[in-house]
């Protein structure tokens, strides 16, 4: 990952008006992308950790969590199409982990697409595994896609 100076990826809340460049790499990076009311539903910050990564005025990458009693539930992540494969992905996740262990959260959950091969393989290898399937849980083009349900235990 680029670290120098002015390559520095920082996190930074994410408000309400930066919501339309969010959404555009939102309908590039997924076959169907949330709407901007979703969005904004995550922005309540009693409910959601909701951040987007940065370098100067750019935007590479985002992330919301839900906390509910001692989980986090990663509901969205991901990586600008001009920067994926550079490790910002892995570390949003390493930050949401370091997150959730500072603040004693005992696992981190996810729903991932069954044919998400990139994701799946992150969090493979960042020591989540499959607990459960979802059948027909996403919406696809060509009508409806399988979860798998991921867990990372922390404690
Ligand atoms: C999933 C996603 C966040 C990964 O972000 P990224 O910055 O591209 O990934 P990283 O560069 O941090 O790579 C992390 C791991 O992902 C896997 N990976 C990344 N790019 C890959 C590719 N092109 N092919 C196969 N595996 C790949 C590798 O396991 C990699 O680890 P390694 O470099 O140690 O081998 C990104 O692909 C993305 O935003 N996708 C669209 C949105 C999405 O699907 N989000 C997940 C929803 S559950």
């Amino acid at each position: 990952m680029p670290s120098s100076a002015s390559t520095n990826p920082r996190f930074y809340l994410m408000t309400e008006d930066i919501l339309p460049n969010v959404l555009i790499i939102e309908n590039q990076s997924y076959p169907v992308g949330w709407s901007e009311q979703i969005f904004k539903d995550c922005l309540d910050e009693k409910q959601y950790i909701s951040q987007v990564l940065k370098i100067n005025e750019t935007i590479v990458g985002y992330y919301v969590v839900q906390k509910i009693l001692d989980e986090y539930h990663i509901l969205n992540i991901c990586v600008a199409p001009d920067y994926l494969g550079k490790g910002f992905g892995r570390f949003q996740l390493e930050v949401i982990q370091k997150s959730a262990e500072s603040t004693f959260i005992n696992r981190i959950l996810l729903e991932v697409r069954a044919s998400n091969k990139v994701a799946r393989k992150l969090y493979t290898s960042s020591g989540f595994h499959i607990i459960g399937k979802r059948k027909g849980y996403y919406p696809a083009h060509d009508g409806r896609e399988d979860a798998h349900v991921m867990e990372l235990a922390l404690f």
